[in-house]
């Protein structure tokens, strides 16, 4: 048991539909702290260096182009063990398997278009949260 921080996004199609609230809201509902937000369009260089794990996918240049596509949230986001919570909260990475009553499974219908990022480690978090906010985490 640890306090954690975490990056989490509310991806493009999230905000196109609304649902910053929704995703906020089912965070802070939980009992994790917001610790930062910003809504801004993502560079590619950015979003490449987000999804560098990914370079050698096949889906990588379209993750990199709807990421890229239009304006997303990007928070720090704090909590008794937030990197796996919130992974929780969110559901499987494909809604189709995304129990219902997480973010993904209540929300989305396709892979490509899943409303939200979470950190999938506490590395991993350290990593994200020192390329959206260098320096503040
Ligand atoms: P994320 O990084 O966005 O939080 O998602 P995740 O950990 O649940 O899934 P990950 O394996 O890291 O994949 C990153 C994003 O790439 C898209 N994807 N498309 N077409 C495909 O087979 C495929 N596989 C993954 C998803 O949008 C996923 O969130
Ligand atoms: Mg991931």
């Amino acid at each position: 048991m640890a306090i954690e921080q975490t990056l989490i996004l509310v991806k493009p199609d999230g905000v196109r539909r609304g649902l910053v609230g929704e995703v906020i809201s089912r965070l802070e509902r939980k009992g994790y702290t917001l610790e930062a937000l910003e809504l801004r369009t993502l560079d590619v260089e950015t979003a490449e260096a987000h999804y560098g794990e990914h370079v050698d996918k096949p889906f990588f240049r379209e993750l990199v182009d709807f990421i890229t596509s239009a304006p997303l949230v990007a928070m720090c986001v704090s909590g008794e063990d937030a990197v796996a919570g919130i992974r929780g909260l969110m559901g499987a990475t494909n809604p189709i398997d995304a129990a219902p009553g997480s973010i993904r499974g209540d929300l989305a219908t396709v892979i490509g278009e899943n409303i939200v990022h979470g950190s999938d480690a506490p590395a991993s978090a350290e990593r994200e949260l020192e390329l959206f906010f260098p320096g503040r985490f």
